[in-house]
Parts: structure tokens; C-alpha cells; sequence
């Protein structure tokens, strides 16, 4: 679980019952219905940035944004932007500037691995951030305002968190479909964190419309905030 100094950090995924997040083929998986949608949407609008995997957004070529009235208008409200900032997590930079993402109306900051951010950002960003080692750049994050974050994925980025617990909630829309195949939300060979293999408490469960159910559990102890 994140450290004290770090921001809160909810994974968000829809999955199938057989925990895949994406089709035996691979490819851009869309899992959910309208009511994950929603569910996402929520937290999203929770969210004072969302964290996504290069490869995610270079599969679907943009990121999710809040359309709900209801949710953009509470954000509104409370002084915040309509949108949570779009963190693109990436160890090669290769987000290609003709993805729609970098035409969403979002603030764009790329988080990258084995690079020294210089004094203009790379086209199409707000912010160059390095991804040192996560507690660094989480710890950065925080200095920066970003107390909560929402994990978008992919499986490789949920990885990479839960090998080092710093995943403090895991919301994961179970959709009524078998996949198969090899994409696990976790991949196979993924190391969890000894610390984070257990203990996790459900605090929430939701039927949803579409016979989808949405489950979120937390861990004993998380920090922060939790509407
Ligand atoms: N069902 C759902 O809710 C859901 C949600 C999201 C994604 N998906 C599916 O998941 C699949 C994509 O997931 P994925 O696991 O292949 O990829 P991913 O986690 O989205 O992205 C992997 C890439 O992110 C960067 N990255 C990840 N961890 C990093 C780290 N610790 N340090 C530096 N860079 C890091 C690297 O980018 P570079 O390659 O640029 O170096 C890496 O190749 C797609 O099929 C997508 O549809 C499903």
C-alpha cells in the first residue's frame, strides 16, 4: 500500500469472470456495458489524476473521459478540473502524436521510465515526469497535488503496482463473459508484493444493470480518502 507520502491509488478495471481484461487475442478490449461506463465515470470524477499504461493507449487510442452531467457539474462545484489529468505511464516515449488522445480536452502529462525530462515537455504533453522508482514518482505526484489516482491500466502497469503494494483499492467490474486466453488482469508471470496478497477488505459491492457486478475492496490501513 502507497506509502504515507504517496497519493492513494485505486485500480480500476472491468474484467471478465474468468479475470481477463482483454480477449484471448489480445487487441482493444471492451468489456464492460453502459453501467461500467458509469462505475468508471465515478471514478474518474474521484480522481485528481488517472494513471494509464503506453500500450493501453496506444490499443484504443485515447483515454476515458467523465461525460456524466451530474459528475462534471460536482467537479465543477468543488473547483475542479472537468477532468482528472491523463498520466501516460511509458519507458520509450512511443505515444505517436496522431493517437486521438493527444486531441482529448484533457491536461497530458507522460511519466517515463530511463528518461531525464528536459526543460520543454515532448509535443503534446503539459509535463515530463521521471519515473525513477514509484515511490519516487509518486512522492513527486503528491508534491505536485495529485492525491488521488485512479489505474487505468493495462495489466502490465497493475504489475508493476501490485509488485510493490502500492495499490491502496482494487475496483474491478466483474462483466458475465469467459475469455480465455492468456490476458489475466494481472499477467501470468506478475510478482505481487508478499504484503499485498492478502488482507484485502471488500467495501463495496454493487449489482449493476447487464448482470455486471461491481466489487471494491481496500486494503486495512489504506490512507486517504475513500468517497
Ligand atoms: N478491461 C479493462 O478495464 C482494461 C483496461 C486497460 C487496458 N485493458 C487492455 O489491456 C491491454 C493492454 O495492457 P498491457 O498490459 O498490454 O499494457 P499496459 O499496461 O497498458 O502498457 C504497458 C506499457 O506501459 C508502460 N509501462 C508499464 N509499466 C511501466 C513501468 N513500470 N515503467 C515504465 N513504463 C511502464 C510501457 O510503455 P512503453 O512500451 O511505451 O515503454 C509498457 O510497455 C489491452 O488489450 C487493453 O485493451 C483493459
Amino acid at each position: 500500500m502507497s506509502p504515507a507520502a504517496s497519493p492513494e491509488l485505486r485500480l480500476v478495471l472491468a474484467v471478465s469472470l474468468d479475470g481477463r481484461l482483454a480477449p484471448a487475442e489480445g487487441g482493444a478490449a471492451q468489456l464492460g456495458g453502459a453501467a461500467d461506463r458509469l462505475v468508471l465515470e465515478e471514478a474518474l470524477a474521484w480522481a485528481d489524476a488517472a494513471l494509464v499504461g503506453a500500450e493501453t493507449l496506444r490499443r484504443h487510442g485515447s483515454t476515458c473521459l467523465i461525460h456524466s452531467p451530474a459528475l462534471l457539474e460536482a467537479r465543477r462545484s468543488e473547483g475542479r478540473g472537468a477532468q482528472p489529468i491523463a498520466i501516460a505511464v511509458s519507458r520509450s516515449g512511443r505515444l505517436p502524436a496522431a493517437l486521438p488522445f493527444f486531441r482529448q480536452p484533457l491536461d497530458r502529462w507522460l511519466l517515463q521510465a530511463a528518461a531525464v525530462p528536459g526543460p520543454t515537455p515532448p509535443q503534446g504533453f503539459d509535463r515530463h515526469l521521471p519515473l525513477e522508482s514509484w515511490p519516487q514518482a509518486l512522492g513527486n505526484l503528491a508534491a505536485l497535488g495529485q492525491r488521488r489516482i485512479a489505474v487505468l491500466g493495462g495489466a502490465q502497469l497493475a504489475a508493476a503496482l501490485a509488485a510493490e503494494d502500492l495499490l491502496d483499492e482494487l475496483q474491478l467490474t466483474v462483466c458475465p463473459r469467459l475469455l480465455g486466453g492468456p490476458h489475466g488482469w494481472l499477467p501470468a508471470n506478475a510478482r505481487v508484493a508478499p504484503a499485498a496478497r492478502a488482507g484485502w477488505r471488500l467495501v463495496e459491492h454493487r449489482a449493476l444493470p447487464g448482470d455486471e457486478l461491481l466489487l471494491r475492496w481496500r486494503r486495512p490501513g489504506a490512507q486517504g480518502v475513500t468517497s
